[in-house]
């Protein structure tokens, strides 16, 4: 046994002794690097993690993902204790539209019925009529009577993808994934001739060239439900990196290949062994939502959690 195996059973059993004591959970998000996926209660979408969030009856949720995804957890948990082992960890497309940004649009708009993205902060949710998440973004954009305008923010390519799927023109904002930008048509072209059997599946934040290319176009949990279900042996993976751990855990008689090996989000990463155990240790760092903003916010979660 080396001395790094050594050390991660002590965290482990540290952080399962903990747990039971706190009468917590641990969520972790489909890209959190292995060892936080392995030792997590729940691995999930956005959509999967928010539902357990307000399904669950631990006091205590520690929260592995990126903060827009804890203020949900929060959101829809008031009265839970909701612990983010690293508070940097924010996402970079979450912080591409502020409040005072969508309060502008909506005057230019006045007429029109806000989707958001769940990636985008709590204030912006409470500022928006539907969330949505990548999972369910072309059902929540279907539901919404064709006669009425639709601002789609932040993501403008979850945005287009949306409007060609539900044959609707949408008001898109200019934010995006910088991760999932990274991704290339190329790449996907290069990947294409050498593994000619792959089968190709893309999250929606890809840019629409990665999207035409794709075989299906999926949530992170989504691409690991068709990976599973599919009877192809190979599969070309246009998400982040971090997704491989649980593909190659689910199905190791399987290939899978990234499209992109740059497509990696730093802040996604930032979730450790240790963090966990400081953070059921010291009961860091709690995530707050003011109650006003939580109030507002939960009603467009609500509605999409309705659709769904
Ligand atoms: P999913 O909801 O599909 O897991 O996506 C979240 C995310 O941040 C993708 O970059
Ligand atoms: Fe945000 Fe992109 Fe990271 Fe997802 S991968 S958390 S959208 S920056």
């Amino acid at each position: 046994m080396h001395v790094g195996e050594v050390k991660d059973e002590k965290l482990i059993s540290g952080i399962l002794k903990l747990k039971a004591e706190r009468k917590a959970v641990i969520l972790a998000h489909n890209y959190q690097i292995g060892e936080v996926q392995d030792i997590a209660d729940f691995v999930g979408d956005s959509l999967g993690l928010s539902q357990q969030a307000a399904g669950t009856d631990a006091e205590v949720i520690v929260f592995c993902g990126v903060h827009f995804m804890a203020e949900t957890a929060k959101i829809l948990s008031p009265d839970k204790t909701v612990l983010m082992p690293d508070l940097n960890a924010g996402c970079a497309m979450a912080n591409m539209i502020t409040p005072r940004q969508l309060k502008e649009m909506k005057k230019k708009h006045p007429e029109a019925v806000v989707v958001c993205y769940v990636n985008c902060t709590a204030e912006t949710k409470a500022g928006s009529d539907y969330c949505c998440t990548s999972a369910n973004a072309v059902k929540v954009v279907k539901s919404i009577p064709q006669d009425k305008e639709i601002l789609f923010i932040p993501d403008k390519y979850l945005g287009d993808y949306a409007s060609k799927q539900a044959n609707r023109k949408l008001i898109l904002w200019e934010g995006y994934c910088p991760t999932h930008r990274r991704i290339l048509a190329e790449d996907v072209l290069r990947m294409k001739a050498q593994y000619p059997k792959a089968e190709v599946l893309v999250h929606p934040e890809c840019t629409p060239d990665v999207i035409a290319m794709a075989d299906k176009v999926l949530s992170t949990s989504g691409i690991c439900n068709r990976a599973t279900e599919s009877d192809s042996e190979e599969f070309i993976i246009g998400t982040e990196i971090g997704i491989l751990h649980r593909l190659e855990r689910e199905n190791p008689q399987k290939k899978f290949y990234p499209a992109s090996i740059l497509s990696d989000c730093p802040n996604m990463k930032l979730n450790n062994l240790e963090k966990i155990l400081w953070s059921l240790e010291d009961m860091i760092y709690p995530v707050e939502v003011p109650p006003d903003i939580a109030r507002q916010a939960k009603k467009c979660i609500d509605r999409m959690l309705e659709i769904v």
